[in-house]
């Protein structure tokens, strides 16, 4: 009774008519890249996959070239790293899973492409997450005094066991500067870096959608046409 459903946010690409607001896909990203990215991979998410936030050709390129993936020294044949290119995937800062749990008190951070449906209602799960850390509430320890958060642990409603390893990654106004000059609140980048994680779980959402409309609008053509005919095929039948 102390895990709290997610906080139901306005969302842009909600509903029938639902569109990404771009400038938000691209304040999202700027807060995975200079907060998230420290701990999270998006493994499924290309840098060209960039293009479609309305970056260029360029832009990719030089942002893929600033990024080090895995790659293999063509000497020695060992593994190594190199700059990233547009046909790349976002890298995890870690080498493997065990680095990544010696850094976090032995919690792995989880790739963030898919997470948006890995968790129910997950757009507003990460907004509420982010913006979701306090102290344990005193009746929670009133009703359960044998309640402890592992001493690594921070206390979020909206996580399932209500203590998560994940300290809180946005702490302050400004933390990101944006470059759409959108005041950078932590509610802000909270909501903004949902919408990118929402756009990486399902880049064709919008398409999705939107591919509905002409199907709709053909099948009322059909039956309209379909009507005709049967009207035309039995009158001489009255
Ligand atoms: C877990 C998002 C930054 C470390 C998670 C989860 C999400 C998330 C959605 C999964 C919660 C779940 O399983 O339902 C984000 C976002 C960030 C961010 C959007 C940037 C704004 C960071 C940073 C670190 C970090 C900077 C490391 C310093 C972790 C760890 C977990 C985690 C260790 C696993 C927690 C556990 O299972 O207890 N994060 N994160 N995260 N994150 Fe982050």
């Amino acid at each position: 009774e102390f895990h709290e459903h997610p906080n139901q946010y306005a969302w842009s690409f909600d509903g029938p008519f639902g569109k990404w607001d771009t400038q938000q896909l691209q304040r999202g990203f700027k807060v995975y890249n200079e907060v998230c990215s420290a701990c999270h991979s998006l493994k499924y998410v290309a840098f060209r996959d960039l293009e479609a936030l309305g970056y260029d050709e360029s832009q990719v390129k030089a942002f893929a070239a600033s990024k080090q993936v895995p790659g293999v020294d063509p000497q020695t044949g060992e593994a190594t790293t190199r700059p990233g290119l547009p046909t790349d995937y976002f890298p995890s800062p870690y080498p493997n899973a065990v680095a990544a749990a010696a850094a976090n008190n032995n919690a792995i951070p989880p790739d963030l492409s898919l997470i948006t449906k890995a968790r129910h209602d997950g757009s507003n799960y990460v907004a509420s997450l982010l913006t979701g850390y306090r102290e344990v509430p005193a009746e929670l320890k009133k009703e359960f005094p044998d309640f402890a958060l592992s001493p690594t642990g921070h206390y979020n409603p909206y996580f399932a066991n209500l203590g998560l390893a994940m300290a809180p990654p946005l702490t302050t106004a400004g933390q990101v500067t944006f470059d759409d000059g959108t005041e950078a609140t932590v509610e802000q980048m909270a909501k903004d870096v949902a919408a990118f994680l929402t756009w990486t779980a399902e880049p064709q959402l919008v398409k999705r959608k939107q591919t509905g409309w002409p199907v709709l609008i053909f099948l009322l053509f059909a039956t309209v046409l379909a009507y005709l005919s049967k009207k035309q095929i039995w009158a001489a039948a009255k």
